[in-house]
Parts: structure tokens; sequence; C-alpha cells
């Protein structure tokens, strides 16, 4: 290497190195290798790809590939990562979903295009589309028995707290009636097989119910999950006064700790192993024939380690074990055992871990009572 080129190449090193520089600006990607060289930001190769498409506010340039000259790394060491936040991320508000590298493609880049594109956070009090506690409009919803999608109204709404759907344009009445403050919204593009694809889920009579919707327009439907946060934030504003905004925010729709098919026998444990799609919302496991089916076959309640609830690897002794998958799992509950078995042993660490996450936390007494209506149904 020349003594100029080495020169360039520590000079960009230490600006690596400077405080926020070392993930990317955008996903949090550590170890960022792409920069915008009109907006002074360190990115990932994900995000330099979406900044490709925004060539009217930013340009990209890799820091290995590329050739540097000095002034450029001068403007690049007055911006950065830290100096871009202050500026593009000053007001964004408390409900927004900031998303990180773990996100799918269609937030990533909204957040991206709200931020430097639209410019929605620079200002305090700016006029955006989900902040204003009403929407309404058109979403195409897949239909429960026949799986197609159909275009649906829908209405969202702080005063009267719920989101609501109707199955004909003119109908008065609407199919159903969704109280915010038990909505959980998650993309799901591969599961949905669309990009946009969004899974609302809610309790009907103390069962869960799915819906998937989307939107052809990107931006459309990030704005209905961001609308959707934003009531059900000011709904937890009102329900529990005194709690921090900041404590708030994690009350929030939020996203599965874990999806993926597994193997489970019935409660007898001798019929035979069945192929399940299975969702665990923090201490509800939800099980279905097909991901994208409304209701869930069953659901078993996840307590904590205080109260009789633990995850063991493998099957318990003397249990039948799968002539399918072999990586089993054993959760013991006061009740019953429930068995399950993986096709991988990554599977099987990656639930065991979720579970555990759970089981190790403490009940609060809402849990309690929820718990005592699972025993309640069976
Ligand atoms: C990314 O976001 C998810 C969902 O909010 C969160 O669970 C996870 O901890 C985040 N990861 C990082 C590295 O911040
Ligand atoms: C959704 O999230 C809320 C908290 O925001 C939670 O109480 C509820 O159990 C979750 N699941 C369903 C199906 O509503
Ligand atoms: C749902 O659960 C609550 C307690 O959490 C109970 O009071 C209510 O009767 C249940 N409703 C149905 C329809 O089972
Ligand atoms: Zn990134």
């Amino acid at each position: 290497m020349s003594t100029e080129k080495e020169r360039i190449f520590r000079a960009l090193k230490d600006l690596v190195q400077k405080p926020g520089n070392g993930i990317c600006a955008d996903c949090q990607l550590p170890e960022p290798e792409w920069v915008s060289t009109t907006l002074g930001i360190f990115i990932c190769l994900k995000c330099s790809g979406i900044h490709r498409n925004i060539p009217d506010v930013s340009k990209v340039k890799s820091l290995i590939l590329d050739p540097w000259t000095d002034s450029q790394i001068q403007f690049m060491a007055q911006h950065g990562n830290k100096a871009a936040q202050q500026k593009y991320e000053a007001f964004v508000p408390i409900y927004y979903y900031v998303p990180n590298y773990t996100d799918c493609q269609v937030l990533r880049e909204q957040w991206i295009r709200a931020k430097y594109e639209r410019k929605d956070f620079t200002e305090p009090n700016k006029p955006l589309a989900y902040a204003t506690g009403y929407r309404e409009g058109f979403l195409w919803k897949r239909g429960r028995d026949n799986g197609q999608f159909l275009n649906r109204k829908f209405v969202l709404s702080e005063a009267d707290g719920n989101l609501k759907y109707f199955t004909k344009h003119d109908a008065k009445e609407p199919k159903a009636v969704i109280k915010v403050d038990n909505i959980n919204a998650t993309f799901q593009p591969t599961k949905i097989g669309n990009p946009n694809g969004l899974q609302i889920t809610y309790l009907k009579d103390n069962s869960t119910r799915n819906i998937f919707i989307y939107h052809e327009e990107e931006k459309e439907i990030v704005d209905w999950f961001n609308a959707i946060r934003a009531v059900q934030f000011h709904y937890l504003q009102v329900a529990f006064p005194g709690t921090s905004d900041h404590e708030l925010k994690y009350k929030l729709t939020r996203n599965f700790l874990k999806e993926g098919y597994m193997e489970k026998t019935g409660p007898k444990q001798t019929e035979g192993f069945k192929k399940r799609w299975f969702t665990l919302d923090h201490r509800r496991l939800m099980y279905y024939k097909d991901p994208l089916d409304a209701f869930a076959k069953g659901e078993v309640f996840i307590g904590s380690s205080e109260n009789g609830y633990l995850v063991k690897e493998g099957l318990c002794p003397g249990a039948q074990s799968s002539p399918g998958w072999q990586y089993g799992i054993t959760i013991v509950t006061p009740d019953r055992d429930f068995l399950f078995t993986c096709e991988t042993e990554s599977e099987q660490q990656e639930w065991i871990a979720a579970f555990n996450s759970v089981i190790n936390q403490q009940m609060s007494p809402q849990e309690y009572t929820v718990e005592a209506n699972f025993k309640h149904r069976r």
C-alpha cells in the first residue's frame, strides 16, 4: 500500500471508531461499511441499497471499495451518525416504531424515507398522517375461508378506542370491532407472502383471532401500523396515569417472541406427533394447523418458575419418541407436561431460550387472572 493510500485508510478507520459511527445510522447493524456522502452518515450494505432509491437526498459510497479524497473525509468528520441523529431524529414520536436490522424491508425503508426524504422528525409538531387519532381507508384483507385477499374498509378511531372493518362498502354495521388495548400488529411479509403484509392479532372471547392485511403502497401500510400504535399509546396514557411514557412504550403492540413449526402430541401423549405452527406471544403459546389460520387450534399458558412451570431439553423419560423430528422439548406445567419436537438443534435451542425468557420472569397479578381463565376454558 502506498503511504498516501495508507494515510486515507487510517483516517477513515479513525472516523469509524468515533462514537456513533460504529453501528449503522439507520438499523444499528455493527460495523457499517458504507456511507451516505450527502448526509454524512455511516450505514450498512442493506441500508445503502435503500439510500440508492432516494438519490435526491442521498449518495452512497463504499468505505472500502471506492476512492476517497481529503475533503470527503473532512465532510464525514464534520457530520457523522451522532450529528445526523440529533438532526433527523430530533422529534420521533414516542409511539413510532423505530426498526432495527432484524426488521423487515418495508419498515426499514419507510423509516429511512421518513427521516431523510420526508423529514418527519426534524421539527416539533409536524402534521403526520399517523398522528391524528383517526384513519380510514381500504386495505386488502385475507378471507378466512378461501384465503383470497378482498378490499375492505377499515376505520381506526381514538375517540371510540377501536379498529373496525366492514365487509361491504356501504355497510352500516362493522364486521368486527377490535378494542385498541388488545391489538398486536406485526409485519409478517414471509408468512403472508406480501412484502407489505401485516398481521393483526386480538382477543375475541379470550381466544386469539388473527387477520392478515396489506396495502400496495409501503407508506400506507406503515402509516396504518404507526397510527394503531399512536392510538394505543394515547389509550394507555389515560388508562395508566402516572406511568412514564417510556414504560408505556413497552406496553405497545409487540412482536412475537418466536414463531415456527414444531411437532406436538395430544394430552395422552400416545396419539403420535403432529406438525403445527407455533406462535409465542409472551405467556401465550398458540398453535395452528396453518400459519395463516384465523383461530388457534389451542393455546398453552406459560407461567413462571415460581408457580411450577419449567422447560427441559428432550422428552420426558418413558415418552414415545417422534418418528419425524428428533429434538425434543418438555414444558412442565402444574397441570400436565407438554411434549414438542423440533426439526433442528438450533430451532430447539431457540425455542428453549424463548420459553426460559418468559418462565424466568415473575408473573404480574393480571397474568394470574389470565392463567386462571386458561384453566377455566379447558
Ligand atoms: C431489534 O428490535 C427487536 C424488536 O423491537 C428487539 O427485540 C431487539 O432487541 C432489537 N435488537 C437490537 C440489537 O437492538
Ligand atoms: C397483545 O398485546 C397485549 C399487550 O399490548 C397483551 O396483553 C395481549 O395478551 C397480546 N395478545 C393478544 C392476542 O391480544
Ligand atoms: C374472558 O376472561 C375474563 C377474565 O379474564 C372473564 O371475566 C370473562 O368472562 C371471559 N369471557 C369469556 C367469553 O370467556
Ligand atoms: Zn443498516
